[in-house]
This record gives structure tokens, C-alpha cells and sequence, in this order.
């Protein structure tokens, strides 16, 4: 009896002990996102296993089970498309073709500009090029002489328009060509650049890297140390450059243990910063505010018409209070990360429009006056590297080409100009005017019947389709072969400089709507009601399976060049 007292005891104070655990990771199971993007040890796992297979010409158009006549149409499309490609951009192709061997940056993006099944059939007959040899305006030019309406942003590096980054350079060199690149040592614009970034963040230090990643990673380094907890929390989706910890899921060959991919504009996530005790910091990307919990769109998971993105302002707004106030509450490091954004949305930055301060900033990309950097400012006691009563307990950070006197002349240029009126005018009614433009433009897409719908965040776009279809990453090409410049995520990120004038939105405007149509001709957006994004998906998921099981080859059969892609007749031709 005593016994069995006793065990039971010693079983309630280990229930008893165990609880809280419990509890706690309850708490943080319920605050991830239910999708793969919320659970990176498990997308990780998975990805393994996609099996590989793909198209072959026969497939290729009639992957939606369309009837013959619209097959028809689209091969007769496309091949016009190819042979459009082949005789206006034969120099950039060629080019192209000759390093594509050589550059694995080069071969991933075109692996990744569409779905992996159409992958090599496309990108075999609709090479894009990768050589452009010149900018001006608001536009690009190609090495045969085409010029394209620059919708990349240079990854959002471009704010204020290539010339204006031209001029950056060209004086910013010439200012610091006494020194060289001497380094180690300072250039006196790095006096100036640090001020003007401690008025800009409102914070007290500032530490310079050479990227947007390195500035993210000193961030969280920083956090941690003088936290003395581990653990990072990002929200499920948010890219904060290719660094292991904060890319946990797929793309990142070994698990990132301290990090928690916690759901965007969640209750869950605010109690889970509530109440562990081992986060350092939160990492927030402000873009995500355009589509919460979902990853940066790239056409190459078009799968069906399932993509969508809206920005509401307001509620972001109330979202990232809350966050402040939780980080506030529990002595969590409130990290904006403002690589992307800063300086697009407002010249204060992200802080200014949202009107909410953290306790350290990132900055990257256009900062660096089209040079490349990455720049961290943050409270004085958050940026120490060292701690006065332990000389041996450090947090240590250094760079070679940290405040380079080329790359901190560039970013003085930058910040120079950033207080003239002609700059300031750029953001006068900034939100107004591309939340106008956008909505002009749907009201244009709608009118014309056409299921392709466009969403903002300022002028930073992405399209949408409101109809269902497995074919809408065929719009990237149609849009190119219209003078649009895109960069490898394709319709998933238009990018637009804050310079651009209305005739430049007007002229871009008709050539998306002109792209559509003509897209829209060639049966790539028939559908009957059987195809939902839903059977789309199971469709997919079957093919997948039958993959797995081995009913279904992964590379198709009667292809002697082995890239997977029997050519049509028409095709043949062209690609001879
Ligand atoms: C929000 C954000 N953080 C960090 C990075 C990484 O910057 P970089 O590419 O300069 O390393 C990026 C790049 O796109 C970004 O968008």
C-alpha cells in the first residue's frame, strides 16, 4: 500500500514535472503555420522525396487535359514564341549558351524559372537570356540591341533608377581614388555615412558588411550574446538571406536547431514569444506584410492558380505593434529586417512607415549606392562586441572589404542625395500612386477578360490568376517577347524603380495587357469545370506517386539527346 503510494506520488510529480514542457511545446506546435512552409524539419525531410519526372512533348501542352483543337493552339503559339526568341535575341542566346556550362548560378535559375515538369522542354526551345549591356531610363538593352522595360529591380537594389546609381559610382570613386582600396583603415565619408544612418534608423551604432546576409547574421550573432538565449524566431515564409539559420527548410542541406519558423499575424506565435524563455530575437521581413506565410513567389511553383497576395496596410500595422510590445515585455531583440524595403517605402525606412521602432535594423541592397553591402545599426547596448568585466568573452565579427572606401563612397552619394528635394518628391504620395497605377491595371485585365490580376505592396508587385490553370508561368515569356525584363522568379516579383513616370507605367501597363492576350489566344488559360486548383493539385500528386512507384518514367522515353524532351516537328526545326 505504502508502495504503491509512493509510486504514485513520484508518477503525479513526474506528470506534474513534465507538464509545463507539455504546454510549451504545445504552444509552439499550435503556432506553426499548418503548411510544409511552417514546418521546415519536415519540408526539409519531404523534398527528398519529390521524385523527378517531366514532360515530354506529347504531355507537355495537354498536362491540364485540354481537347486537341487547344493542344493545337498552344504548340502553334509556343513554336511562334520560339521562333520570336530565336531571331530577336540570337546574339544574348548564343552568349548565354556558351557560360551556362560554366556558372552553377546560371543553371539553377534556369532549372527554376517553371515547374520542374515543363522545366527542360521550355527552357531547351525558350532560352532566356542572362547578358544585357546596358541601362538608361528605366529601361535595359540586350546584346542584340533590344530594349526592355527593367520589372527586375536588380533584386530591389534599384530604387531610384540605374542612372541615378551610375552617378552614385562614378562620384563616389572618383571621390575616394586618392585612397584606393586601402582597408582596415577609413575613408572620412564613413563619418558622415554613420551619422546619417544613426539619424535615419534612430539608433545609436552602426556596423558595416559586405551583404544583406552578413548584416542579418551579426544581427542575430549580436542578440544572442547579450540575451544569452538561443533561439531566433522568424515568421513562416520570410526570406532573411541564404544564411543556415534563417533558412531551415528546404534549400539548407543540415537542420538550423535554434530557430523557430513561428505563423505570421498569429496569436499563437505572440504566446509563444510570451512565454519561452530561450528567444533572443524576432526577425521581422516587412515584405511579408504583401503575403503572410507564404515563401517569395517564383513561377516555378505555379502549380495552379493557387498564388495570392494582398497588403493591408493597417492591419500590418496592428500586427507589428503587438510584436513590439511582446519583444518589449520579454526583453526580446526586435530585429527589422530591411534589406529589401528600406528606403523604398519611405526614407525612413520601414520603421517610419509603419511608425514602429525596433531594436536593431538591418539595410542592404540599394543602400550601398549600386555597390554591394549590408549595414546593421542598433542600440548601443545590443552592438557591443565585448563585455567590460570578461575581456575574454567576445562576440566577434569581422570583414575584409567591411567599409571598403569605394562601396562607403557609393552609400555617401546615396545618402547625400536622399535628403534633396528632387529624391524627396519621389515619395510624395508613393502609396497613392502605385496602389492607383495597380488598380488601373486590374481594372484593365478585368475588363479585357483576361484571369490575371496584380497586387502591391508600393511598387513592389505580384501577379496573381483568378482562373485555373497549370500553364500561367507561360506568361513570363509571352512578356519578355513584349519588352518586359523579369528576373528568374518571373511573374511572381515585378519590381518597379520609384522614378517611374506615368507614360513608362502606361507603356508597361500595354504590354502586360498585350503578353495576356495573346496568351489568352494560344489556349494556355483554357479550362473547363473540371479543372480546379484542387484536381489540379490531386493531378499533380497522382503523377508523383505513379512516379515513386515506377508506373511512371521520370525521364519519358524516345529522347536521344536524354534532356528528357522529344522536340516536335516544328520544334525540331527551330532548335536545328
Ligand atoms: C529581407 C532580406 N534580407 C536579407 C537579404 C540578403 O541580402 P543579400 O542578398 O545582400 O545577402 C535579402 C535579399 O534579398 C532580403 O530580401
Amino acid at each position: 500500500m505504502n508502495e504503491s503510494l509512493l509510486l504514485y506520488g513520484l508518477g503525479g510529480a513526474a506528470l506534474a514535472a513534465a507538464l509545463p514542457r507539455l504546454k510549451s511545446r504545445l504552444e509552439l506546435s499550435l503556432a506553426k503555420h499548418p503548411s510544409l512552409r511552417g514546418h521546415a524539419k519536415m519540408s526539409r525531410r519531404m523534398a527528398r522525396f519529390v521524385p523527378f519526372y517531366e514532360y515530354d512533348d506529347h504531355e507537355c501542352f495537354r498536362s491540364d487535359g485540354a481537347p486537341e483543337e487547344v493542344v493545337a493552339q498552344r504548340r502553334a503559339g509556343f513554336e511562334r514564341l520560339v521562333e520570336l526568341y530565336r531571331s530577336r535575341y540570337p546574339e544574348t542566346l548564343r552568349r548565354t549558351r556558351e557560360v551556362e556550362g560554366m556558372i552553377s548560378d546560371l543553371q539553377f535559375t534556369r532549372a527554376y524559372r517553371v515547374p520542374f515538369q515543363y522545366s527542360s522542354f521550355v527552357r531547351r526551345h525558350l532560352g532566356v537570356g542572362a547578358f544585357v549591356q546596358s541601362s538608361s531610363g528605366v529601361q535595359v538593352t540586350d546584346l542584340d540591341g533590344n530594349a526592355f522595360y527593367d520589372l527586375t529591380g536588380s533584386y530591389g537594389v534599384n530604387a531610384f533608377g540605374y542612372d541615378f546609381y551610375k552617378e552614385c559610382i562614378d562620384r563616389g570613386a572618383a571621390r575616394v581614388h586618392a585612397l584606393g582600396p586601402v582597408l582596415g583603415s577609413y575613408h572620412p565619408v564613413v563619418a558622415y555615412n554613420a551619422t546619417r544612418l544613426r539619424e535615419i534608423s534612430g539608433l545609436d551604432e552602426v556596423s558595416f558588411h559586405m551583404s544583406g546576409t552578413e548584416a542579418v547574421m551579426q544581427a542575430v550573432r549580436l542578440a544572442r550574446y547579450h540575451t544569452r538565449r538561443s533561439h531566433l524566431v522568424r515568421f513562416c515564409g520570410a526570406y532573411h538571406g541564404w544564411w543556415g539559420d534563417v533558412q531551415p527548410g528546404v534549400g539548407n542541406p543540415t537542420p538550423a536547431h535554434e530557430t523557430y519558423t513561428l505563423k505570421d499575424m498569429d496569436g499563437d506565435a505572440l504566446r509563444v514569444l510570451r512565454t519561452r524563455k530561450d528567444i533572443a530575437c524576432v526577425l521581422v521581413n516587412p515584405l511579408q506584410g504583401m503575403h503572410p506565410n507564404a515563401n517569395a513567389p517564383s513561377d516555378s511553383t505555379l502549380v495552379d492558380s493557387g498564388r495570392s497576395a494582398g497588403f493591408d496596410r493597417a492591419a500590418y500595422t496592428e500586427w507589428l505593434k503587438k510584436v513590439r510590445a511582446v519583444c518589449t515585455e520579454r526583453g526580446i531583440v526586435l530585429i527589422f529586417d530591411e534589406v529589401f524595403v528600406g528606403f523604398r517605402l519611405a526614407p525612413g525606412g520601414a520603421q517610419e512607415y509603419f511608425g514602429i521602432k525596433a531594436d536593431m535594423v538591418t539595410y542592404g541592397k540599394t543602400l550601398g549606392g549600386g555597390l554591394p553591402v549590408g549595414v546593421l545599426c542598433g542600440r548601443k547596448e545590443l552592438m557591443k562586441r565585448f563585455r567590460d568585466d570578461h575581456p575574454a568573452d567576445i562576440c566577434f565579427a569581422r570583414g575584409t572589404f567591411n567599409s571598403h572606401p569605394y562601396v562607403m563612397a557609393t552609400m555617401c552619394e546615396f545618402l547625400e542625395r536622399l535628403q534633396t528635394p528632387e529624391l524627396r518628391r519621389l515619395y510624395e504620395n508613393l502609396d497613392q500612386t502605385w496602389n492607383d497605377r495597380a488598380d488601373r491595371l486590374n481594372q484593365r485585365l478585368a475588363a479585357e477578360g483576361l484571369p490575371v490580376k496584380v497586387a502591391n505592396m508600393s511598387t513592389v508587385w505580384t501577379v496573381s490568376y483568378t482562373t485555373p490553370s497549370r500553364y500561367n508561368w507561360m506568361l513570363q515569356f509571352y512578356l519578355r517577347a513584349e519588352g518586359i525584363a523579369l528576373s528568374w522568379v518571373g511573374t511572381g516579383r515585378f519590381i518597379f524603380s520609384l522614378d517611374y513616370q506615368e507614360a513608362d507605367f502606361l507603356a508597361v501597363a500595354d504590354r502586360i495587357v498585350a503578353a495576356a492576350q495573346a496568351m489568352k489566344r494560344d489556349g494556355f488559360w483554357w479550362a473547363d469545370a473540371a479543372l480546379t486548383n484542387k484536381a489540379i493539385k490531386r493531378r499533380v500528386l497522382r503523377e508523383m506517386i505513379a512516379t515513386l512507384l515506377g508506373r511512371r518514367k521520370s525521364r519519358p522515353g524516345g529522347d536521344p539527346s536524354g534532356d528528357g524532351v522529344t522536340r516536335p516537328d516544328g520544334l525540331d526545326k527551330l532548335a536545328a
